[in-house]
């Protein structure tokens, strides 16, 4: 019989010439389980998707009640459907007074276009600005402003008036002048390897784009949604952008993706043309649901708020000679091994140990932290011990 590897290689589209290759059948809070019975602690969430963890019984109720309702009606926009509004309430209540409408997608890449779209629509300027090391997606316009000239090159031409600027070098922000429709940046770099902010360089970011009447657009795909300690990176920073990108847990685990702003910003994509930006899928009624099901459950059990102290207790129990460095805040983080060579033997072996395991696309040398807002300190505890005992099979 031909195993389900070789048909997932053979008919199923591969984005590398190395998948990680395991074979999941089911999962649950922080595990992956195979169907040999061997089960994977989960210590990237899908890449910040599962941040209120695998099959959660509040997402999956809500799901089972949406479906029973309906699934897709009308193209969105056309049809007043009680998951999106509900969930574009819920979240602007929670978020600062700026954001009032949320403009549903499919995806972050999606979200992305759009908030790019609207931003020169809104400033009638073309020229966008983002940073070295940045990921905000694969499609064609998200890929415009991927921070990796090289990789940029091999799929040219790229949407043109793409400038970029170094993360965390404010002599490098000169070049936002008052051409410059949007910057967009990740508050926290993600692909980078997790790259903080330093100094105020956020308000300094900020201060700029009012100076010259540039929207500034935070990406927020993977730091929101608890991650980072708060429910948006925006908040530890105190700089408020003037759209913000969504998506990853954002659907609960459904694919979903959305751009937030101001009425007056999202506005724009509704006039002169109509019809801005269409999408069949976005804000799907079930992944609406779903998400704002996941919300609810980070919200009522403070998941948000323990992710601090979890974060904590990693960085306190994750010592070892051959760990550089732990960035990131919350359970968003990244772990500098001493080598970039040791990181991905270092991936393979705590893979065959039970973990499952990523690196970065921009920096090689180091591995992800963030594991399901849910994780326990005795699961904790667990990682640490296989992560250390992994590090000392392989060095
Ligand atoms: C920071 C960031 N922005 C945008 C995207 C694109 O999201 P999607 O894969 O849903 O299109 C990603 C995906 O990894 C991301 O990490």
């Amino acid at each position: 019989m031909i195993s389900s590897r070789n048909l997932f290689l053979s008919h199923v589209g591969q984005t590398s010439t190395e998948p990680l290759l395991i074979e999941i059948e089911k999962a649950k809070g922080i595990w992956l389980y195979s169907p040999d019975g061997k089960k994977y602690l989960d210590l990237v969430s899908g890449v910040s998707v599962s941040n209120a963890g695998h099959c959660n019984e509040h997402i999956i109720t809500a799901v089972n009640n949406q479906m029973d309702k309906y699934a897709h009606l009308m193209v969105y926009g056309e049809l007043v459907q009680s998951p999106q509004v509900n969930y574009a309430r819920r979240l602007t209540e929670l978020m600062h007074d700026h954001f009032e409408t949320v403009y549903f997608v499919n995806s972050g890449s999606e979200a992305v276009e759009g908030a790019i779209k609207t931003a020169r629509r809104y400033t009638g300027r073309s020229r966008i600005v983002s940073f070295r090391n940045a990921y905000h997606g694969s499609t064609m316009g998200a890929m415009s402003l991927f921070g990796d000239q090289d990789f940029r090159s091999q799929f040219m031409p790229l949407i043109p008036g793409i400038v970029q600027a170094e993360f965390n070098n404010e002599k490098s922000l000169s070049v936002i002048d008052d051409s410059v429709a949007a910057v967009i940046v990740e508050p926290i770099q993600a692909e980078a390897g997790i790259i903080n902010p330093e100094n105020d360089f956020l308000k300094t970011l900020r201060e700029k784009c009012n100076k010259s009447g540039t929207l500034l657009i935070f990406d927020e795909i993977q730091t929101g949604f608890g991650r980072t300690g708060t429910l948006f990176a925006y908040e530890r920073y105190d700089v408020v952008p003037d759209i913000i990108c969504l998506a990853k847990s954002l659907g609960g685990g459904l694919p979903l993706g959305a751009f937030v702003s101001s009425n007056k910003i999202i506005s724009t994509l509704s006039s002169n043309p109509a019809l801005g930006h269409i999408t069949t899928f976005g804000g799907h009624p079930v992944s609406c649901a779903a998400g704002l099901a996941g919300l609810e459950y980070i919200t009522e059990n403070e998941l948000h708020l323990k992710s601090v102290d979890k974060g904590k207790r990693f960085r306190k129990k994750l010592k070892h000679k051959e760990i550089a460095g732990i960035r990131g805040e919350g359970l968003f983080m990244a772990v500098k091994l001493s080598s970039a060579e040791l990181a991905s033997r270092f991936i393979e072996q705590g893979t065959k140990n039970g973990l499952i395991l990523d690196q970065f696309l921009f920096c090689n040398d180091s591995f992800r932290i963030s594991p399901p807002l849910v994780i326990k300190n005795e699961e904790i505890d667990y990682a640490v011990d296989v992560i250390k005992q992994t590090i000392d099979e392989v060095r």
